[in-house]
């Protein structure tokens, strides 16, 4: 149902409206509890948004949302394994990876999922020791150092991002590497770092036919076997697919090939498998930490009421920015160098998953679905962009993520990174008016006629809305639970929203259009079916 039709769906909007013409500083000056009006806690976490252009009257209407849509419906849907994501036919049963042994079972299609995924995590984890035990040899007989993980979307940003964000905990003596890229300078140039006789490919692709994932692996392949001879190849490749028989096509051993299942979309997969990287580079107890917070967050998010439900929360808040007050975009600033790249990971979890334009039953949206997500390492950020959030006029809702310890204690840094980050918040919310910046500026000695001159660029709006989440610590637990958070968060709006988040058609065009482009540009095929423009595209290449 076009959830814009709903009665809520016009109340909120009648909210909106009155919410236009209010300003963040007065709604803090007004409640002295506005904070812990606005503010969770859960399992050391702390969730502010206190800084979101709510009134205690709008959340409770956000939360009406929940309701209507059916949200615990839905929950019980996804649990039951039934085949939610109906545009392909599957369920999407990403919680079953991280249920711990003895919790019960999770069925599809009539049958237990839990047995098969346990023993996968076993074979994973007998494989990681073998690894870092040096007990696994290469051709020449020398241990493993370098992982080299060929893979792309689901199959790499995941892995990538959770090996960054656990640098602290990489004490596992491998370096490991990620390769993505089709163009050849991303496996160029983690090659020319290497020796063949000490490293390990995995080639990570849950159909093992991605052109990305299967280029890179033929030149991986290539530059070993020109080394090693073609009998390295098994020593020197394992796979992670749920394509068992292409896998056994490229050579490798099926003893060395980690599966999945078709109830795991590819960006939702770091959890099983494709997770090996991870577990290879901080051990296999931090990635077993990682599953059991990702598993607490599901808890989580099954059993809280809206109101104090962390997904439910920042979905409803992200509706209220984009279909209420008319945000396009979300800024995502993680106060965390080993976070770097989780914007890069959630523009994959989002927008692949909610940016639709048709509904359950096929019809045209009546509105935008996920916002642009983007964002960057605070405080790297701050001398790229921020100053458009501040001055640049557009309504940009940021989401700032910090620790409350550092994962790398270097003396001085951390209390200036808390201090650069909260006071971005409170910069967004606050602004500075001209009143105040006259008098702040007339205060420091300025001639009046300057004072006038310049008081209007140094200005602040203010009213961005904001959310901060503050973590204890940046740990395989915590970052598991974070990222579930996300997961979460993505299905409470796909439910309110009305569409299936666990397809992914809108990539398909571009890479059929590729395919029949190919043979235009390797010259097998005249072209004259193109377009002019890329006619001529192709033409220059061969000038
Ligand atoms: O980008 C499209 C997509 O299908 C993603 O959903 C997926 O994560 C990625 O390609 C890689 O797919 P595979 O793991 O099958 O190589």
């Amino acid at each position: 149902m076009n959830p814009a039709t709903q009665k809520i769906w016009q109340t909120l909007n009648h909210s909106a409206a009155a919410v236009r013409g209010t300003q963040l500083r007065d709604l803090f000056a007004a409640d002295a509890q506005r904070f812990s009006r606005f503010s969770m806690r859960w399992n050391g976490w702390l969730l502010d948004y206190s800084k979101q252009r709510v009134s205690a009257k709008t959340m409770t209407q956000l939360q009406a949302l929940w309701q209507a849509a059916d949200v615990p419906g839905w929950i019980s849907r996804m649990r039951n394994g039934d085949a939610i994501n109906h545009t392909e036919g599957r369920a999407a049963l990403h919680i079953a990876l991280r249920q711990p042994a003895g919790k019960g079972p999770i069925l599809h299609d009539g049958r237990d999922v839990m047995p098969a995924v346990l023993a996968e995590l076993d074979k994973m984890q007998s494989f990681a020791a073998q690894i870092h035990g040096r007990h696994w040899r290469g051709a020449t007989g020398e241990p493993i150092s370098d992982i080299v993980n060929i893979g792309i979307g689901g199959s790499d940003l995941g892995p990538r991002m959770a090996t960054q964000a656990l640098a602290a905990y990489s004490h596992t003596g491998l370096n490991v590497h990620y390769v993505a890229n089709l163009d050849g300078a991303d496996l160029a140039t983690v090659l020319a770092k290497l020796q063949p006789r000490t490293t390990l490919f995995i080639i990570a692709s849950k159909t093992f036919t991605t052109q990305e994932t299967m280029q890179n692996a033929a030149s991986a392949r290539h530059w070993l076997i020109q080394a090693l001879g073609e009998a390295a190849v098994s020593l020197h490749f394992v796979a992670v697919s749920t394509n068992l028989k292409e896998v056994a096509k490229f050579g490798i051993d099926p003893d060395n090939a980690f599966g999945f299942w078709d109830w795991v979309g590819g960006r939702y997969s770091l959890w099983s498998a494709i997770g090996l990287p991870v577990a290879l580079a901080v051990g296999f107890d931090n990635f077993r930490q990682l599953l059991a917070g990702a598993h607490a967050m599901d808890e989580h998010f099954f059993s809280a009421p809206v109101a104090e439900n962390l997904p439910g929360l920042l979905a409803l808040l992200e509706i209220w920015n984009c279909n209420f007050l008319g945000a396009e975009s979300r800024a995502l600033l993680p106060y965390s160098q080993s976070l770097g790249l989780l914007p890069r990971y959630l523009q994959q979890l989002e927008m692949e998953s909610n940016g639709k334009q048709v509904d359950r039953q096929g019809a045209a949206l009546a509105f935008s679905t996920a916002p642009v997500l983007w964002g960057e390492a605070g405080t790297n950020g701050q001398h790229a962009f921020y100053q458009l959030i501040h001055q640049g006029g557009r309504l940009l809702p940021c989401e700032f993520i910090v620790c409350k310890e550092a994962d790398f204690a270097l003396p001085g840094h951390h209390e200036k990174l808390l201090a650069n980050c909260f006071a971005q918040s409170e910069a967004l919310m606050r602004g500075k008016t001209l009143a105040e910046t006259t008098a702040e500026l007339t205060a420091s000695g300025m001639p009046a006629d300057k004072v006038a001159a310049l008081a209007p660029y140094r200005s602040f709006p203010g009213n961005q809305p904001s959310t901060t989440l503050l973590l204890p610590r940046l740990d395989p637990f915590n970052l598991g639970a974070l990222l579930a958070l996300y997961e979460h968060k993505v299905f409470v709006e796909s439910i309110i929203w009305d569409i299936n988040p666990f397809d992914q058609w809108g990539v398909e065009y571009g890479k059929q259009l590729a395919n029949r482009l190919l043979p235009v540009i390797e010259g097998s095929d005249n072209g004259e079916h193109l377009d002019s423009s890329t006619a001529g595209l192709v033409a220059a290449c061969r000038t």
